[in-house]
């Protein structure tokens, strides 16, 4: 009998720290999970989370976070100190709780070879991390983004950090001010309006209305992990991952050794809204706040809005005139074509309008108006084969009305010239 005992505890001390590595299905026989089932909430609510748990997907249960003995259904006996239980980890202990697996690249190879193992160490040196290493616990950890229990993949729809849904799970406490209170960024209270800049900005609704998930969100711009995301020396430089064009003009004018904001400076950096060519307009605050009248910058304003302006206008009437050729039912494809070659100008004039050198704006004005001209000539001429088209059918018309019509006093002579019955 003892010998049997022995042998089943010796199976158990083997397969407790074996059964994570062998990446089985977690066992119902889990006495954690078992007892924690049956319990009122709060403490049900992780075993019933844990059926969708990524780490009991892969084999890990309560006792790989919180350590303990699973093979008892003893509450004393499952925490009992001598099992290593660490019962519920806070502040750092969170971040450690995490990082024994997901730092240890040789441990995580072993079940997904190509995720990062540097969310611990990039962690560490962000705003969050540095704080939380000062005794600041009211700042994000692992569990406050992804949650403690329940945790999906990243990928997963319903996952907190899902692109839809992580600037609700940063929100929690970026819009709370009581959450905020007590910290201050230089000087100023912290402030809490992110968020409802965000939603207002065209960023946003690329991303919930447009469904393009290319579109930034929070952590994009700040890295999921890290103060900003990798390659990034600051957050002020984030826009040109996507918007490369704009940045690489920029970053040679005179504005990219002057503002501190860089792209934010007339963009805003949270509520940045669908661009339009107001921007540039006489009276808009984009140029007009830093630039008085009589000024170079003012100057250069006003003539890159009137070339863009100019294009607008040959663009509107250019295609006015293919579509009255067109309804008209002229063959107009190619024009359409070159048409659409010609917007593509005035989409790059706006692009170069961040060398803010009107030499640059003109140029590319100048091509889509020449393209434009050469559209005109061949509307033109469509007009005119229509005209002449016009023309012909209208002597045909007449021709065939004037048969009809001798035709028909022809039938009645000859109507008239027959025997009546
Ligand atoms: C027989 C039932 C039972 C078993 C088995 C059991 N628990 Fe509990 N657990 C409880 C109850 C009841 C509480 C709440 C009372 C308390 O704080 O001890 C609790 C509290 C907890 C808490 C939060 C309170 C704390 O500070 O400890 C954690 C974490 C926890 N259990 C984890 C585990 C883990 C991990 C295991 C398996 C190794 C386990 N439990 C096994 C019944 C159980
Ligand atoms: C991936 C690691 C991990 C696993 C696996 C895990 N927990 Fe936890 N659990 C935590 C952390 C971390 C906390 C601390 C709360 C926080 O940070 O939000 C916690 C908190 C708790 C609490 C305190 C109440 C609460 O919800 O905050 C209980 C009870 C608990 N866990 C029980 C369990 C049980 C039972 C299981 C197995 C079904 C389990 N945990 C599995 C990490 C884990
Ligand atoms: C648990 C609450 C909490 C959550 C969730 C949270 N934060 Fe924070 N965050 C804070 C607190 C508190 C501070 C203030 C730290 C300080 O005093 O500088 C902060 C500071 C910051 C800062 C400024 C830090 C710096 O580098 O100067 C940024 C940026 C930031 N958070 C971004 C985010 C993003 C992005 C998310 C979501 C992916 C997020 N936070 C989720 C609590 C949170
Ligand atoms: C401020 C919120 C926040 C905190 C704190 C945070 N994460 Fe993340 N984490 C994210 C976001 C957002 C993603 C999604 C990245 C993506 O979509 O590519 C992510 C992705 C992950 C991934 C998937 C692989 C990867 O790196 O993209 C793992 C694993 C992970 N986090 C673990 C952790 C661990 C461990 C900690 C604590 C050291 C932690 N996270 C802290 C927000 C956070
Ligand atoms: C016992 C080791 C272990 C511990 C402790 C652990 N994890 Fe994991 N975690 C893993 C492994 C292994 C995977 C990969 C599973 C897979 O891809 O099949 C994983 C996957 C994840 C993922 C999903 C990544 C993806 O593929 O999108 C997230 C998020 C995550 N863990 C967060 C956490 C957080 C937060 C904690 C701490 C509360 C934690 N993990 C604690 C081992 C662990
Ligand atoms: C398009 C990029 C971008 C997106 C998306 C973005 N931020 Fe920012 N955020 C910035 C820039 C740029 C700064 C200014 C950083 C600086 O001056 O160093 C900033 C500053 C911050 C700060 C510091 C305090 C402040 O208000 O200046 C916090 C906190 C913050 N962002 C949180 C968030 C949260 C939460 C979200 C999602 C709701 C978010 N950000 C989305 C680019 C972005
Ligand atoms: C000095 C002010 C200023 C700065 C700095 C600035 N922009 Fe702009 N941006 C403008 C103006 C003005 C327009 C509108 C041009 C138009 O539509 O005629 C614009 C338009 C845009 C557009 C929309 C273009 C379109 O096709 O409608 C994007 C995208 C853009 N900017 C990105 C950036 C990025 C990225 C940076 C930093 C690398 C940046 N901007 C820096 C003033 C600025
Ligand atoms: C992760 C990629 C990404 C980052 C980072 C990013 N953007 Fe965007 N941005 C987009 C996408 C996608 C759109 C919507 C589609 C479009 O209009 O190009 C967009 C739209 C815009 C628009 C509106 C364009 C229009 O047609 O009117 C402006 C302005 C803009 N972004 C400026 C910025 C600025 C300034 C930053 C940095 C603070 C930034 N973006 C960071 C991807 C990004
Ligand atoms: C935040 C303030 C600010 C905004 C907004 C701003 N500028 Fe400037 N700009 C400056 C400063 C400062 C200088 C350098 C001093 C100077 O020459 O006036 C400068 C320089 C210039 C120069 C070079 C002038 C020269 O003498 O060589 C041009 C051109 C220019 N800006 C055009 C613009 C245009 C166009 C806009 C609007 C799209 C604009 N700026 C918006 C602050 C600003």
């Amino acid at each position: 009998m003892t010998r049997i005992v022995q042998t089943m505890t010796l199976a158990v001390l083997i397969w407790a720290p074996v059964r994570p590595l062998l990446a089985q299905p977690a066992p119902s026989a889990d006495g954690c999970v078992a007892c924690h089932a049956d319990l009122a909430e709060p403490l049900a609510a992780p075993a019933q989370l844990f059926a969708d748990d990524i780490h009991a997907a892969s084999g890990f249960s309560c006792v790989d976070c919180h350590g303990g003995d699973p093979a008892t259904s003893d509450r004393a006996a499952a925490k009992d100190p001598a099992t290593g239980y660490r019962g519920v980890p806070t502040g750092p202990a969170v971040v450690e709780t995490c990082a024994r697996c997901h730092g240890d690249a040789d441990f995580m190879r072993r079940f997904a070879p190509t995720q990062r193992v540097d969310q611990a160490a990039e962690y560490a040196v962000s705003g969050h991390g540095r704080r939380l290493a000062e005794g600041d616990t009211s700042v994000a950890t692992c569990t406050s983004c992804h949650g403690p229990h329940g945790i999906r993949r990243v990928s997963d729809a319903q996952s907190p950090v899902f692109p839809l849904r992580v600037a609700d799970t940063c929100g929690a406490c970026h819009t709370d001010p009581s959450h905020m209170a007590g910290h201050d960024l230089g000087g100023v209270p912290f402030p809490t309006d992110q968020l409802a800049a965000y939603e207002t900005s065209a960023h946003f609704e690329a991303l919930t209305v447009g469904n393009d998930l290319s579109a930034p969100t929070c952590n994009d711009c700040h890295g999921s992990h890290g103060a900003t995301p990798p390659g990034v020396d600051a957050v002020v430089n984030v826009c040109g991952t996507c918007h490369a064009a704009f940045a690489a003009r920029y970053e040679q004018s005179t504005h990219a050794f002057i503002f501190e904001q860089g792209c934010a400076q007339c963009h805003d950096h949270h509520a940045i809204k669908a661009a339009d060519d107001a921007m540039l307009a006489p009276g808009s605050s984009t140029c007009d706040g830093c630039h008085g009248e009589g000024e170079t910058g003012l100057a250069v304003a006003r003539t890159m809005s009137a070339s863009i302006e100019g294009l607008k206008a040959a663009l509107a009437q250019t295609g006015s005139l293919v579509e009255r050729a067109r309804t008209a039912g002229m063959e107009m494809s190619e024009q359409e074509v070159a048409l659409r070659e010609a917007r593509n100008q005035l989409t790059l004039a706006r692009t170069e309008v961040h060398t803010f050198d009107p030499a640059a704006v003109t140029q590319v004005v100048d091509e889509g108006l020449a393209q434009l001209a050469a559209i005109d000539r061949a509307g033109l001429a469509a007009m005119v084969e229509l005209r002449y088209r016009r023309l012909g059918l209208a002597v045909s018309v007449g021709l065939i009305l004037l048969f009809v019509v001798a035709l028909y006093f022809k039938v009645r002579e000859l109507d008239r010239r027959l025997p009546p019955g």
